[in-house]
């Protein structure tokens, strides 16, 4: 959940470890600290609350001297926010430095042991036993990378784990399991961290650790060691992407810059998959004969992704005829779900190290499915653990409610079950020509929707409603599917209570709570279903709500009789028309969120990775 960074070279420490974990601040910012060896001793400073309260307390890192050091800024899993849990922890004698993410799950276990053996306790938090045991080993025969090889082999949980010692002054150790952790090479000078925009400013040349491995280094020499503590030559990649992909250029937030990319995000995951007229998916595995034998699809994943999962299960359905479920992946692991190797698991994951996402993909593996995951982060734990991958290009996600991910997790839901469609023969020539052509189309008709006129309406419309206390969502077949995703928006970036309901349903006890001036969404662009839908809006306008209307330009004079308030989207391939409309409801979350004064881009109590379950 949190960001750790390190640094080994000869430049000053704490100002790049300060940067550093500025551009991590979206994985953890309950508080945030550094340790830093100077030549002589460790100096550690931490303090709750966001990383520039660390910032002001060390003058941006000018108070801390010294060329090597580690980073932190916190998720609270073990512990609330406070200085004493903040990271790094020490050992009891002071000997070891640690940062850690992840969760420790036997932690009680070992801090009952170390007590008994006279370690005192700091914090409550799951990392100090991880900063004790290490201590403890080292201060018993002086060796620090068998102590610290020592205590991984006694944790249980996940982790990504940076370490200082106090008699090393130079040196760096760094270890993995279930939690991301990449090296990135400088020249004079190494690094470490959670994700790349920490050390892109820096270097483009990394090595993603694996699971079990270990990273000693200093500013010129790097040693990696696999999990038995054999030494492993690990291959270097180049970052592809640019520092300014994981800036906030000329926008006020990360949110309204990925809404803003999301033509780009679609040209980038599309464009590569459609040749000569064809979707092509280079390196995936999914023949005729095996889709025709699949029973199921299950489609698992957490948050958002799950809500694609849903939209996902009307468009698979409908084109492919294989009977398809969406399941939230907190539940799929412990429903012992009827999955074997007849079934296809397919795993949507923005962040690939979802804990409760991993979990079920490894959950449907063991039952013997077939495994297909959709990620953003390349080289993920998600990535790599399922069978095949097909990856989002999204870039960089940092604002923490996901937009440009959601709307290319969709794309690659179209492009797939396009693909599935054509190898099964149930979709025919004419619809599946037209289906690229649609998919080719696609982010210039997201520009549209960007267009300014409907930036200033949403705009409008935010301050309209931004005080209303309760919103409700309701849409009709695909529609419904993308008011979960609205609905969630508008709670996670602006604080407000919202429900997403089918509209149909309404009547069956939610209308209850519609009173005069209740907010209601209401979806309309599945134009079969646009009289019903008109009819559902008059229902809620009788009980006094005060409805706005996403539906099609070319129905926004009929939406109009019913009420003034619409928002509008192009018409395209009828299919396609959620990956339009999901655009408005981010800007009115957006702009709603802004109208209440929230932190659009760190919402309260939220981290955008969830890597605990
Ligand atoms: C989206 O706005 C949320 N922050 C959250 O629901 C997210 O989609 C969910 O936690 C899944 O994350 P993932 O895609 O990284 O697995
Ligand atoms: N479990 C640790 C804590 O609560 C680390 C959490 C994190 O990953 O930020 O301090």
């Amino acid at each position: 959940m949190c960001g750790i960074v390190g640094y080994a070279g000869g430049q000053q420490a704490a100002p790049i470890l300060l940067e550093g974990l500025a551009k991590l601040e979206y994985r953890g910012y309950d508080s945030a600290g550094i340790c830093v060896h100077g030549a002589k001793e460790m100096q550690v400073v931490k303090a709750k609350g966001r990383l520039k309260v660390l910032c002001e307390k060390t003058q941006d890192g000018a108070s801390v001297p010294g060329t090597v050091g580690i980073g932190h800024t916190r998720w609270a899993t073990h512990g609330a926010p406070s200085d004493a849990n903040s990271h790094p922890h020490l050992s009891d004698s002071g000997s070891v430095a640690v940062v850690h993410n992840g969760i420790i799950e036997n932690e009680a276990k070992l801090r009952s042991w170390l007590m008994e053996r006279g370690v005192r306790f700091h914090s409550e938090t799951d990392t100090e036993v991880v900063a004790n045991l290490v201590g403890y080993y080292y201060d018993k025969d002086g060796n620090f990378i068998a102590a610290v090889r020592r205590a991984l082999r006694q944790l249980e949980g996940s982790y990504a784990l940076g370490f200082l010692c106090a008699d090393l002054p130079n040196l760096i150790v760094a270890a993995k399991k279930d939690s991301p952790l990449i090296f990135g090479y400088g020249d004079g000078e190494n690094f470490v961290a959670s994700d790349v925009p920490a050390i892109l400013k820096h270097t483009q040349t990394v090595s993603y650790m694996e699971d079990g491995e270990m990273v000693v280094f200093d500013g010129h020499n790097v040693r990696f060691f696999d999990g038995m503590g054999d030494p492993v030559e690990k291959q270097r990649e180049t970052v592809t992407w640019e520092l300014s992909a994981a800036e906030r250029g000329g926008f006020d937030h990360f949110m309204l810059k990925e809404i803003f990319e999301q033509p780009k995000a679609l040209k980038d995951t599309i464009s590569p998959r459609l040749k000569n007229g064809q979707v092509v998916f280079e390196g995936i595995d999914l023949s005729a004969a095996y889709l025709k034998d699949v029973r199921k699809i299950h489609l698992v994943a957490c948050g958002s992704a799950y809500y694609v999962s849903v939209l996902a299960k009307y468009i698979i359905e409908k084109a492919c005829h294989i009977p398809t479920e969406a399941a939230m992946a907190s539940e799929f692991r412990y429903a012992e779900p009827v999955v074997d190797e007849h079934d296809l698991v397919i795993i949507i994951s923005q962040s690939g190290e979802t804990a409760d996402t991993l979990a079920a993909l490894r959950e449907a593996k063991r039952l013997g499915a077939k495994t297909l995951a959709i990620v953003n982060v390349v080289g993920s734990a998600i990535a790599k653990t399922a069978d095949q991958t097909i990856y989002t290009w999204a870039g960089p996600e940092i604002a923490v409610a996901t937009t440009k991910a959601y709307s290319t997790q969709l794309a690659v839901v179209y492009l797939l079950t396009a693909y599935m469609a054509r190898q099964l023969g149930t979709m025919d020539e004419e619809t599946y020509h037209a289906w690229v052509q649609a998919l080719e189309n696609l982010p210039a008709a997201a520009e549209r929707v960007l267009c300014p006129e409907n930036v200033e309406t949403v705009q409008f419309l935010a301050s309209r409603y931004y005080g209303h206390h309760d919103a409700f969502y309701i849409g009709r077949n695909v529609d419904s599917a993308i008011c979960l995703e609205g609905s969630l928006k508008l709670k996670e970036v602006a604080y407000l209570h919202s429900e997403a309901y089918p509209a149909g349903e309404l009547k069956h006890g939610p209308i209850s709570l519609i009173e005069n001036g209740t907010l209601v969404v209401a979806m309309a662009t599945v134009a079969p279903l646009f009289d019903k839908m008109m009819a559902n809006i008059r229902e809620v306008k009788a009980r006094g709500a005060d409805v706005l209307c996403v539906t099609l330009e070319e129905s926004a004079e009929e939406a109009a009789k019913q009420t003034d308030n619409i928002l509008t989207i192009p018409k395209v391939l009828p299919v396609f028309q959620p990956s339009l409309s999901i655009i408005p409801l981010q800007l009115f979350a957006y702009y709603v969120a802004l109208n209440r004064g929230c932190d659009v881009d760190k919402p309260r109590n939220l981290a955008k990775s969830v890597t605990v379950e």
